[in-house]
């Protein structure tokens, strides 16, 4: 299957998926709402979707991996709405619409953000009890790691530290490795997990998504400057009106499209030898490298 077959159609069964998750009536109805709101908006899916890819990289069964890639996909959300507030981004566009905060106001989005990464964790128990196999406990322990202080919200922290001052070259990859890098790892890493790949092919799995999770934030920052609106369904410009710390800050344009182009070749290289049974992944680099969504 090609790259935007797979992409559209099991974007499709993720977003079916996130929709029975909150099918069920789970309170004031207005929490509810802001939580799809966000959820079932615009989102390209990748990380999601790398689950699966992963997961089918190593013939693994993509329904065992189902629950582990939704999962992401709303922490990955909570991770935008929060990302959004007044308090951290200030952004008011977000997958193609007013963001969380402008719509529901700040407090009800601060509390689908917390929602949604506590209906990750239930997710997880429940797939745990449910049949608790050395898989998921390990994709659950890689999930959470990826999102907490020394993942997500440890690069969050550091991007927001950096508004404002002048930033060296390794907190810069740090910040990127953790804010971004290290949901998009863990994506590929539980979807091997998941598919019982060894340990030679999870460790390689993990390397191409630390590529490419370092190469979809220098494309994110170089998007800031020379994206559209309409295309990003987000604010462009943004990182220069908050002094952010950036690839682009840092580099120049210029070199930054360098690193990105080499960062990319660096994730193929590493899964050349699947030949083409990594095709979609190695696909899915060049999507990084050249997208302007
Ligand atoms: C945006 O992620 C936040 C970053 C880590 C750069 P995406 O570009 O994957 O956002 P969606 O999910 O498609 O909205
Ligand atoms: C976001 O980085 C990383 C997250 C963990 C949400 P950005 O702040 O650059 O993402 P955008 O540009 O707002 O999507
Ligand atoms: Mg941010
Ligand atoms: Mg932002
Ligand atoms: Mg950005």
């Amino acid at each position: 299957m090609k790259l935007n077959q797979f992409m559209k159609e099991y974007a499709e069964v993720i977003e079916r998926n996130l929709e029975l998750l909150y099918s069920k009536d789970s309170g004031l109805p207005i929490i509810q709402d802001a939580i799809m709101y966000s959820l079932l908006g615009k989102g390209k899916r990748l990380r999601p979707l790398l689950t699966l890819m992963a997961c089918q990289l190593f013939d693994g069964d993509l329904e065992e991996a189902m629950p582990y890639a939704c999962c992401i996909e709303l922490i990955h959300t909570y991770s935008l709405i929060h990302d959004d507030l007044p308090v951290m981004d200030n952004d008011d566009y977000r997958r193609g619409k007013l963001s969380n905060h402008k719509v529901y106001g700040e407090g009800f989005a601060l509390l689908a953000g917390d929602g949604l990464l506590n209906n990750a964790y239930e997710i997880l128990i429940e797939s745990i009890i449910a049949k608790p196999t050395p898989a998921r406990l390990r994709a659950a322990s890689i999930i959470s790691k990826a999102a907490g202080t020394s993942g997500m919200i440890g690069g969050q922290a550091i991007d927001l530290y950096y508004e404002d001052r002048e930033i060296n070259i390794d907190k810069l990859e740090e910040m990127h490795s953790k804010k971004t890098g290290a949901l998009i790892r863990a994506s590929l890493e539980a979807g091997a997990v998941i598919s019982k790949a060894n340990e030679e092919d999870v460790g390689r799995v993990k390397i191409y998504g630390e590529y490419i999770g370092k190469a979809f934030q220098i494309s994110d920052d170089i998007l800031d400057v020379i994206g559209t609106k309409e295309k990003m369904g987000k604010t462009i410009g943004k990182d220069a009106k908050k002094n952010k710390s950036t690839y682009v800050t840092y580099y120049g344009l210029e070199k930054s499209q360098e690193f990105l182009s080499q960062t990319v070749r660096n994730a193929k290289k590493i899964l050349e030898i699947y030949g083409s049974k990594a095709s979609l992944l190695i696909e899915l680099a060049d999507f990084i490298a050249c997208r302007d969504a």
